[in-house]
């Protein structure tokens, strides 16, 4: 690998970003980019693995959109934020330096982080916040991940503008499982809020009210052409007749799946999470948020334009109508001579509806891994470790001033999560008792009809606690998620776990049977995610092994769940060499002063016995 190459790479990188920044930003990015490549072969490897090193800037800066303007913070200046490229093996370090006005971390969304759970970056689970005026480094192992994966803030609801893509190449030695692509394209689907959200959140979980809504999503940054004063900037995305692209999708959003569709354009989804799949051809595709995928889409219809299109896949409620009901649109545009002027772009007709439930199932149901020599699976057949976990809103029950009362809030086997001030990761690897206990519960605490119409009125009380699940190195676990109908408030659940990627063994409607059910799984060639939605009132179960030791944190994607408890943490114990224990930290961390977590409150009357009663 030579300097030249290196640096053109660097290139391509920042010619991405300048497209990805059309928004009115002035060109003088604040040294953003790989300031410098290192190269460096491990002895007796062929491939070489690369050194990048990384700025990111976070600073307020003002962006209009849907006719109102206000600040954001942002990476880099821009929305979304930069791609890190990279290519498989390579390891980056990314300078965080926070010029904002409160704390913040950041999280590599799908980056399994081999022993390393120091950068994975959620708020008091491996770090406390980076506070304002100050930096962090970040070092970011990459190990078998390929594709697409990306990454975002993990405090309080900050990710709505601190997030980007991140681009893992193949190695030179195999290359692409399909016919090497002529160019991709990057497309960030997120959610835009008029107000500050960090602000409305806080006051909402103050009050114990819902939380906002966003008043639209958008597409690199623009809401396209069916939103107020959007249309001038709508994002576009120019094709050359006969290339195939590689299309890298991310759903950013904060609190809502989508359904995504190109005009007239199939779509071949070749891989997710950072894992290859089988190819599936189709119209449209469902994605949860915190997932990624990769479509090849061949520029092959009329030279024209064509939309392309997101909206919202809701399934908790058939009767649609309080929150943004406008697609999300860019318009995909051929190079050319043709007449631009006369016609609007056609819509794509393939998009489900807000409420088909259909859709998505049957999109998902069609997800397998490769599978194949070169990627094989290595699905856990020697189960050590077994949970059933229900994935509900909840109550919280407390005394006020004697009466018994309750506030909303959501939880796993009826725990509802509470972040300390210090980072379990850091009270676990310096052994400090009273940050968190380690009693999370492998089943429920009640079984009842789950997803029955009515549920018993217990099954809605919960605790709120710091409880982590403890695991051996190397166990092989299966989790069973169990999707309840408690407050008549069923919905998928994008379940997202740090530090690994599991296999998708099986999923159904309904109550899990376990006699019946797991004679169905699929163990030839499941799909391998990091982030998968447990179906309304439904059930999905997953392995993996705990190779990586360390403190991994376990959430549902919505922001609205995770802000009302629905996490646990997994802390996977060291093996008995050094290679296979939890590396040094490093010699700086963010101090644990200075800034609490905005959350649900922590109820101190809360009866903490509730889950024996309930028992
Ligand atoms: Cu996309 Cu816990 O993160
Ligand atoms: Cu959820």
């Amino acid at each position: 690998m030579s300097l030249a190459s290196a640096s053109t790479e660097a290139d391509q990188a920042d010619s991405l970003r300048s497209e990805k920044g059309s928004m009115a930003l002035t060109s003088g990015f604040l040294g953003i980019g790989l300031l410098l490549i290192i190269c460096w072969m491990l002895p007796g490897l062929a491939q070489a693995n690369m050194i990048h090193y990384y700025d990111f800037v976070l600073k307020e800066i003002n962006f209009t959109r849907l006719c109102s303007s206000k600040s954001l913070l942002v990476v880099n200046e821009s929305l979304p934020g930069p791609v890190i490229r990279v290519t498989k093996g390579d390891t980056v370090y990314v300078n965080v330096h926070n010029q904002g006005s409160y704390g913040v971390t950041i999280h590599w969304h799908g980056v399994h982080q081999p022993r390393n759970p120091w950068s994975d970056g959620p708020e008091y689970i491996t770090q406390c916040p980076i506070e304002p005026s100050s930096n962090f480094t970040y070092e970011i192992i990459f190990s078998d991940e390929e594709g697409t994966l990306w990454w975002h803030a993990h405090s309080d609801w900050t990710r709505a503008g601190v997030h980007g893509a991140i681009v893992v190449l193949p190695s030179n030695n195999t290359g692409f499982p399909f016919p090497q692509p002529d160019a991709e394209e990057i497309v960030v689907l997120g959610s835009w809020y008029k107000g500050d959200v960090n602000a409305e959140v806080a006051e909402d979980l103050e009050a114990g009210a819902d939380t906002p809504r966003s008043n639209s999503y958008i597409i690199n940054g623009q809401p396209g052409d069916f939103l107020p004063c959007s249309n001038q900037s709508t994002y576009k995305w120019r094709v050359d007749y006969g290339k195939t692209y590689l299309l890298r999708l991310v759903n950013a959003a904060m609190n809502a799946e989508l359904y995504f569709a190109i005009a007239q354009h199939s779509l071949t989804v070749v891989g997710m999470d950072g894992s290859y799949l089988k190819p599936v051809e189709t119209d449209f595709v469902m994605i949860s948020p915190g997932q990624t995928m990769d479509i090849l889409v061949k520029a092959n219809q009329p030279l024209g334009r064509y939309y392309i299109a997101a909206r919202q896949f809701d399934s908790a409620r058939p009767d649609v109508t309080d929150y943004d009901q406008t697609n999300a649109t860019a318009i995909l545009e051929y190079s050319g001579n043709y007449s631009t002027s006369s016609s609007t772009p056609i819509f794509p007709s393939s998009l489900p509806t807000y409420q088909d439930i259909k859709s998505a199932l049957n999109f998902t149901n069609r997800l397998r891994s490769l599978a194949d020599q070169d990627h094989p699976v290595n699905i856990p057949i020697n189960i050590t470790t077994r949970m059933y976990i229900t994935v509900t809103m909840n109550n919280v029950v407390f005394d006020y001033e004697g009466v018994s009362s309750s506030a909303l809030s959501s939880a796993l086997n009826n725990v509802s999560w509470i972040n300390q001030d210090t980072d379990v990761l850091l009270a676990y690897y310096r052994n400090l008792s009273g940050f968190y206990t380690t009693d999370f519960p492998d089943f429920p605490p009640s079984f009842f009809n789950f997803t029955a119409l009515d549920v018993p009125d217990n099954a809605t009380d919960t605790i709120q606690g710091t409880k982590v699940k403890m695991l051996d190195y190397n166990e092989e676990v299966e989790i069973v998620f169990q999707g309840t109908n408690v407050f008549d408030a069923s919905e998928d659940h994008p379940m997202h776990l740090h530090g690994y990627t599991f296999y998708v063994v099986g999923s159904g409607g309904g109550n899990f049977d376990n006699e019946t059910d797991p004679k169905g799984y699929n163990l030839v060639d499941p799909p391998k995610m990091n982030t998968v939605s447990v179906p309304k009132n439904g059930w999905l179960a997953l392995r993996f092994k705990a190779s990586n030791p360390g403190v991994w944190l376990w959430h549902c994607h919505l922001d609205r769940h995770l802000s009302w408890g629905m996490n646990t943490v997994f802390i996977v114990r060291n093996g008995d060499t050094p290679e296979t224990s939890i590396r040094e930290p490093p010699p700086y961390l963010p101090p644990c002063t200075g800034s609490s977590p905005i959350q649900l409150l922590h109820f101190d009357n809360s009866n903490e016995n509730k889950l024996n009663t309930i028992n």
